[in-house]
């Protein structure tokens, strides 16, 4: 049955959340409390690239509406999704300020159902909030925590065909209530308790950070033994049990999510009085993997003082304009330490006026950045970047050295393009 739905936040998640809702039939207000993101929406522009996105947006409009005040997007809804951004605080911990202004802004919602976090949040949030609804009066209100689990690039489609949607609630009416609002999306519906829901996000991002670390390690023991990475992980993932997905070796994980959630749960398990071994080898492999990258570099090159190096790729993976905790962040920055002189290229990514890339210049292509450079980094494996005439970039390099921190290219072709091609886990070509 159509419900009345509000979204708190109107970021990467509430916009998806917001626009799929809409598309079951449901009427979801926005709230957010960014005005001029709020003007744009209501001017019909949408203010992140997500695929397919504008168009959900656009299609459901009579069932969307905007605004700046929690009052009026509460002021009909039937369920209230909290989906603001919880970032690590300096501690590590994630900073809740703003889920709390959301409960404090519901102490007159007293018609509500239900309130959901799908916000990522530590393990027991759920009952210190249900805990302040109690006292706020609203005990009738249910409580439910509903991680999401999309990649961005793919939200949509990923929130409309998920491989579980879990709801975690600890009671009965407000776990119906929510799977009839999932009515229509075309995934199993897991139920369970509070706590293990809130855990069930931080579990699953660790182990598919702790994959990708598992497959850098690999491709540095690669190197060291003369294996190919690639073909291991390919022979390695075939395994039904381990699975191909989140093996692939580069220059490590970056994004909103990985790196808050992974640093999160290693918080939230320190405070707890645990230490989490495995996990903080995996966040240290994680930042290894960047700094080896460039070292590599230096070592092919001798030195990387007063060398240009044309970096390709700015965002942390295609598909995406988003430059949050973007491994070419800390790449750039340490090139220009060691002294090179940066060229960047980026076909998405929105200007920066922040160090390190305010010190870097931007390039229109690819071949732009190329042109003179004594070597290049690709670290975003934008498609386009097949497409590149790499004989043609090699002529016009004062040198051509390419560091593929994705093992995007074929080395073979590099070769005979004329490249000195280094990667990841695999041999380096001498053309
Ligand atoms: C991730 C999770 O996939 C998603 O379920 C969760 O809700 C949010 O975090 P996202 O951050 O959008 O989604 O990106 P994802 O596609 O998972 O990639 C994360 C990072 O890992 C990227 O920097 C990517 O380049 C890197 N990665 C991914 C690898 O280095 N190797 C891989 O094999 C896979």
């Amino acid at each position: 049955m159509a419900q009345r739905i509000a979204i708190f936040g109107a970021g990467y998640i509430g916009l998806v959340t917001a626009a799929c809702f809409a598309e079951l039939g449901h009427t979801v207000a926005v709230r957010d409390i960014d005005s001029d993101k709020i003007a744009a929406l209501q001017a019909g522009r949408i203010p992140i690239f997500e695929p397919g996105l504008a168009e959900l947006i656009a299609r459901n409009a009579g069932r969307l509406s905007f605004t700046v005040d929690a009052d009026d997007a509460a002021a009909d809804a039937q369920v209230v999704f909290v989906c603001v951004d919880t970032p690590p605080t300096a501690s590590g911990d994630a900073d809740l300020s703003r889920v709390w202004s959301v409960v404090d802004s519901m102490k007159g919602a007293a018609h509500l159902s239900a309130f959901v976090v799908k916000s990522t949040v530590p393990v027991g949030t759920g009952a210190r909030i249900r805990a302040v609804l109690d006292t706020a009066g609203l005990r009738h209100v249910g409580y439910a925590a509903n991680p999401e689990f999309t990649a961005e690039g793919r939200a949509v489609q990923d929130f409309m065909h998920p491989d579980r949607v879990v709801i975690g609630t600890d009671d009965h009416a407000t776990a119906e209530l929510l799977a009839a609002v999932h009515d229509g999306i075309d995934g199993p519906v897991m139920a369970m308790d509070v706590r293990s829901a809130e855990a069930v996000k931080l579990m699953a991002n660790a182990l598919l950070a702790t994959k990708i670390s598992f497959a850098n390690e690999a491709a540095a023991i690669c190197e060291a033994t003369g294996a190919d990475v690639n073909l291991v992980m390919d022979a390695v993932g075939a395994d039904a049990r381990l699975g191909r997905g989140f093996l692939n070796a580069g220059i490590g994980w970056g994004g909103s999510c990985f790196p808050k959630d992974t640093i999160g749960l290693k918080a939230l398990a320190v405070n707890g009085g645990y230490h989490p071994q495995l996990l903080s080898a995996v966040i240290e492999v994680n930042e290894l993997t960047r700094r080896r990258a460039v070292i590599r570099l230096k070592e092919e090159l001798g030195t990387l003082d007063g060398k240009t190096v044309a970096v390709l790729g700015m965002t942390f993976k295609p598909g995406t304009d988003d430059m949050r905790e973007s491994p070419a962040t800390v790449i750039v920055d340490r090139l220009l330490t060691e002294g090179a002189t940066v060229r960047s290229w980026d076909p998405m990514a929105q200007p920066q006026t922040t160090p390190p890339w305010s010190s870097t210049t931007r390039c229109a292509s690819p071949l732009d950045a190329l042109t003179g450079s004594d070597a290049a980094m690709l670290v975003t494996e934008w498609p386009e970047l097949r497409d590149v005439d790499w004989p043609e970039a090699a002529a016009a390099m004062a040198a051509p050295v390419l560091f593929d921190g994705r093992n995007l290219l074929e080395p073979g072709a590099m070769a005979d393009a004329g490249f000195t091609y280094l990667s990841v886990g695999r041999a380096t070509v001498r053309g």
